[in-house]
């Protein structure tokens, strides 16, 4: 039975991981999750073990070190493996693009390794929609072509998804799905975990939370002459239960998919502005938030959506979560990590 299967989540403190985790743990597979703890916190797990009421096998360690992997294979019988570990800040990646390429890049290289060595042939892979860069057509499908990537980020991300492409293609007993998210919002309805942004956010959602929570003066909104209908960028936001509940079936399924190494856009399917999510916020709350228009940021793509289709055909995902559900749950989320009542 699919759902017996003893599944390795690697980044499995961070904000996607530990949300699939929630969903892998209801549906009854047996975990193991692998964190280094340098981007999450303890309290993720806690939350997790909290929303499922069961202890979780959790092992602390970087999976770019490869004496850490096989000890964590060698004393479980691992199935599958879905890869969430990296770091994902586009701004530090061009900061500090040594990083990115050692933990994104190394982390994927060594874990095929050590999958290989254990003969584990099942992997689920955190892609992004930033393989696309500044798409031609929107919505995006799965077949529009990488463009060169805009930051040392998004070439982790195309160049994983490449490397996935080769192992398939020398190891006929290897099985990968690869997984592109577009802008993952919200947070666990239980407000027991949610995003936990290292130092200042450089993500929208956790920049609104936090300056509706008080803690930042105000957001500056990047650029309002893109040709769009406000002005703002275009984004598809997707609720993080959804996204999550998308690797449960692409774990499911993963046995039977005609291509043993296969691409999904995981998005709503809906554009939505900078400027729309702001008010949106607003009026989901009722908490006013200040804001300004700024200058556009640097790298940023004008719009982009997904054409979901193919998720919705071939694993039978479909997003069930509002907008408005993920802005709620965020803003509960950052008013429990605060203690705001
Ligand atoms: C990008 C990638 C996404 C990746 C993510 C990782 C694209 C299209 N998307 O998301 O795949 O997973 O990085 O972090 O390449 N904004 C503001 N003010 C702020 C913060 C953001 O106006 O303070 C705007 C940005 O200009 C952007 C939108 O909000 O238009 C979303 O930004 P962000 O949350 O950082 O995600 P992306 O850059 O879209």
């Amino acid at each position: 039975m699919a759902n017996s299967k003893k599944v390795l989540l690697t980044g499995g403190a961070g904000y996607i991981g530990s949300h699939t985790a929630v969903q892998l743990i209801q549906q009854g597979f047996e975990l193991i999750l692998v964190d280094d703890l340098s981007r999450s916190e303890l309290r993720i797990i806690e939350g997790v073990e909290k929303i499922t009421n069961q202890r979780v096998s959790f092992h602390q360690g970087d999976c770019s070190n490869s004496a850490f992997l096989d000890s964590v294979f060698e004393t479980n019988q691992i199935d599958s493996v879905i890869h969430f570990a990296a770091y994902k800040s586009v701004n530090e990646s061009v900061q500090q693009p040594l990083l990115y390429y050692q933990n994104n890049v190394g982390s994927m290289t060594t874990l095929l390794k050590a999958m290989e060595k254990f003969h584990v042939n099942e992997i689920i892979f955190s892609s992004s929609c930033t393989v696309y860069g500044e798409p031609d057509r929107i919505p995006v499908n799965e077949s529009a072509p990488f463009k060169k990537a805009e930051s040392p980020y998004g070439a982790t991300k195309q160049m994983c998804e490449r490397i996935l492409e080769d192992c398939i293609q020398a190891n006929k007993e290897l099985r990968s799905v690869s997984l592109r998210y577009f802008n993952p919002v919200g947070a666990h309805p239980s407000a027991q975990i949610g995003e936990l942004p290292i130092g200042t956010p450089s993500n929208l959602v956790p920049y609104v939370t936090q300056t509706a929570a008080g803690i930042r003066q105000k957001l500056t909104v990047f650029g309002n002459d893109y040709n769009t209908p406000d002005g703002s960028c275009m984004r598809d936001f997707i609720h993080v239960v959804d996204l999550a509940k998308a690797h449960v079936m692409a774990l499911q399924k993963v046995e039977a998919l005609e291509n043993r190494g296969e691409v999904f856009n995981l998005g709503t399917g809906i554009g939505v502005t900078v400027l729309d999510l702001v008010k949106r916020f607003v009026k989901t709350t009722g908490i006013p938030l200040n804001y300004e228009v700024g200058p556009r940021r640097a790298g940023d793509v004008e719009k982009i959506y997904a054409d979901p289709a193919k998720a919705a055909n071939i694993l039978g995902w479909r997003t069930q979560l509002s907008l408005e559900d993920s802005l709620l749950h965020a803003w509960q989320w950052e008013k429990q990590i605060r203690g705001i009542k």
